[in-house]
């Protein structure tokens, strides 16, 4: 038992800031951020809620598979900007598209949650046979998290959603999965403050030595060891997935890698000697919108008509965890 995609969809908000624009709010150019990550501009939501946004996404992407949302069995949401500590994103939008066949699950897998996601649906759809019809939506308001006064972040992300929908079909895909929690310390953003009002003097300090708070609410991200990660993750895992797919990465139709920098996309493909052409690259658009840019990128791969039935497209993702997976899947 497999799954193929029967439609995508996709929501980016209407404002774009470019590199220019970031220019006149801290010390940094055009030039360093082309140069050093491949971006050029971002769109930006001026205060939508996330699932508004994975919203807009799933009705894209159920218009685009022809169906209706009672058709809709699981939905499974992605996110590491949740709006709420509860409900759930999914079950906001089970309520919000009157999809009331389905259940719903969240999951945070930063950066890699859309390749854990289909790996989820997949998963579900062979193992319980009321289970056919799955969407999966991630999105993601990045320029929640990040502090406008830090160069070191603030350009590097934006704001979207992703979605797709999944139906069961006897092509499987093949997933690779992997984490390395010792990391973890790398890039990370507190949900609450650490303490209470009954927080002892030692618990502060002992909370301090560990995922330290100086960022408040904001995003701690050091960048270089990351970058050293996933310029080693993103071939690991997608080598890892073809090889249960019997296939090599060389012989993908489409690459769609997680959109951080373009040095790292770049430098990943040439270590699995894949051509540049069949690497989807929206970066310069975008930027870093966490788990719905390779969403994005299949929603423009659809929209485009660039994918024909029996391609091979494998996604691969990597971040905060520090988390990796890929994805092989025949559309
Ligand atoms: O989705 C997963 C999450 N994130 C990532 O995958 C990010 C992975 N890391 C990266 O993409 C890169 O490490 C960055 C883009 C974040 C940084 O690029 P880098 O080539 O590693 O630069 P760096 O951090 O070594 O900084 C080089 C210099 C520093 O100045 P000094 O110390 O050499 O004087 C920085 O202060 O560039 C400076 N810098 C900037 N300059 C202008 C850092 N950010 C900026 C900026 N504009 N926006």
């Amino acid at each position: 038992m497999g799954i193929r995609l029967i439609g995508a969809g996709m929501y980016l908000p209407e404002l774009v800031v470019d590199n220019e624009d970031f220019a006149k709010i801290v010390e940094t150019s055009d030039e360093w951020i082309t140069k050093r990550t491949g971006i050029k501009r971002r769109h930006i939501s001026q205060g939508e809620y996330t699932w508004a946004m994975g919203l807009k996404a799933a009705k894209d992407a159920i218009k685009s598979a022809k169906i209706t949302p009672l058709d809709l069995d699981m939905i499974i949401f992605t996110t590491v900007n949740a709006d709420f500590a509860y409900p759930s994103m999914s079950n906001v939008i089970q309520g919000k598209l009157g999809a009331s066949n389905a259940f719903g699950i969240d999951i945070c897998c930063a950066c890699a949650g859309f390749v854990y996601g289909l790996d989820m649906a997949q998963r579900y759809i062979d193992t319980d046979e009321n289970i056919k019809t799955v969407l999966i939506v991630s999105s993601e308001n990045m320029t929640k998290s990040v502090d406008y006064s830090n160069r070191s972040t603030c350009v590097l992300f934006g704001d979207g959603a992703g979605a797709v929908v999944a139906q069961r079909s006897n092509q499987k895909a093949y997933s690779y999965l992997g984490a390395d929690g010792t990391r973890a310390e790398l890039l990370y953003a507190h949900l609450y403050p650490s303490g209470n009002a009954f927080t002892t003097k030692e618990q502060a300090q002992e909370n301090s030595k560990i995922f330290p708070n100086e960022t408040g609410r904001y995003m701690y991200m050091n960048g270089k060891e990351v970058y050293k990660f996933a310029v080693n993750a993103m071939p690991l895992a997608l080598e890892k997935a073809c090889q249960k797919a019997g296939i090599s990465p060389k012989d993908l139709d489409y690459i769609i890698p997680h959109q951080a920098n373009i040095r790292i996309i770049e430098t990943a493909m040439k270590k699995m000697g894949v051509d540049k052409s069949k690497v989807y690259v929206n970066i310069q658009e975008t930027g870093n919108i966490s788990s719905a840019c390779i969403p994005v990128g299949l929603a423009q791969l659809f929209e485009q008509k660039k994918l024909s039935p029996g391609n091979r497209v494998g996604m691969v993702g990597f971040g905060a965890g520090l988390i990796y997976g890929a994805i092989v899947i025949t559309v």
